[in-house]
């Protein structure tokens, strides 16, 4: 064999023998480039192809290509081993069981007095009321003057309420001003709507009122609306929400934007262990305020009360929850405290 034939298998022991040194990356990417790379002994040695007397050509030729396959099949290999070291020490250093099951994401659900709201929005949907959204931030001519309390009507006592530093603006009190809202938009057109939302009041905090609350309120209006509409209404709602046996009472109140006025009351169920506690001995619950509508509040929504009436009816959600659910603290209702919102 000539020489230059010999040094080509030389070179292929000398280059195998240093791959088997190589222990990381770099120094593989280093012997590559040092073999096979542009500039590489490879590529030197197969320069001498023209020293080669032409007999001889062949076979060194052949000895080449053998050579070349050798040490890239050899890299190649070298290459696929350090990869697989590597992935078996980063393995035992941060050891990861695929075949564990995966750790669960935490569910959000829906606020509690989001699911009362909505059940009772199905009720009175099937009833044929449409949910009618109406502003909290108000002004004092709605949520008290178009409503037939003046200035200093002392009716307004009983809806202390937090006023903007804009003279006249304030923190609507209860949902009735939406009842003026609905009104001029429909007017003169029959309308059977529910007002849900966000009330204000100042109040002292305490386990059974807070300044922050819910109402829904009612309100059909139409060519031959009575009392009995209200009572038959009001009674399928109930039955509905609390169960198919509840009886409802009926007691005369006073609300300047009805008249008459009641208040709607419901029995409660005396196997309950919290009947007593809940009905103050007396068996019966307190759930809304209602009446027929005020005939100066039907004009000042822009009906005619000699062509019209109507019956409203305004009840506290996050009370009638705490009926439902048991829950001794209406506090709970915005605290945020997801060991009390989980429940639900
Ligand atoms: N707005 C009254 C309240 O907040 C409730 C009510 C609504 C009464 C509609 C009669 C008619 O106390």
């Amino acid at each position: 064999m000539a020489d230059a034939t010999a040094e080509l298998t030389a070179l292929e022991a000398r280059a195998l023998e240093e791959l088997k040194a190589c222990a990381d990356e770099s120094a593989l990417r280093a012997w590559s480039s040092r073999y096979l790379g542009e500039k590489g002994q490879l590529k030197l040695a197969f320069g001498r192809m023209k020293e080669i007397p032409p007999a001889e050509k062949k076979a060194f030729g052949q000895e080449f290509n053998r050579v070349k396959t050798s040490l890239e099949s050899a890299y190649e290999q070298a290459v696929a081993a350090d990869k697989e070291r590597k992935l078996l020490a980063s393995l035992e250093a941060n050891p990861l069981d695929v075949t564990l099951p995966g750790r669960p994401v935490p569910a959000g659900g829906l606020h509690v007095a989001t699911k009362v709201m909505r059940e009772i929005y199905a009720i009175f949907a099937d009833m044929g009321f449409q949910v009618f959204r109406s502003r909290e931030v108000e002004d004092d001519e709605t949520n008290f003057e178009l409503l037939n309390m003046p200035p200093h009507h002392p009716a307004r006592d009983m809806w202390d309420t937090f006023h903007t530093t804009t003279p006249g603006v304030l923190l609507r009190t209860h949902t009735s001003p939406g009842q003026i809202h609905v009104m001029r938009q429909f007017a003169p057109n029959p309308v059977r709507a529910v007002l849900p939302g966000m009330c204000y009041r100042h109040e002292a905090v305490s386990t059974r009122s807070e300044i922050q609350f819910e109402q829904v309120e009612g309100l059909a209006i139409g060519p031959d609306v009575t009392m009995a509409d209200l009572k038959g209404t009001i009674t399928a709602f109930a039955r509905r929400l609390f169960g198919a046996d509840r009886q409802v009472r009926i007691r005369s109140s006073y609300f300047p934007f009805t008249e008459p006025s009641i208040e709607v009351d419901i029995d409660w169920p005396k196997d309950d262990p919290n009947a007593d506690r809940l009905t103050k001995g007396t068996g019966w619950l307190e759930i809304m305020g209602a009446g027929m509508v005020h005939p100066t509040v039907l004009k000042n929504g822009g009906y005619d009360p000699d062509k019209v009436s109507g019956f409203a009816f305004g009840m506290g959600p996050q009370r009638i929850t705490m009926l439902k659910y048991a829950i001794d603290d209406i506090r709970q209702f915005w605290k945020n405290d997801l060991r009390f919102l989980g429940q639900f």
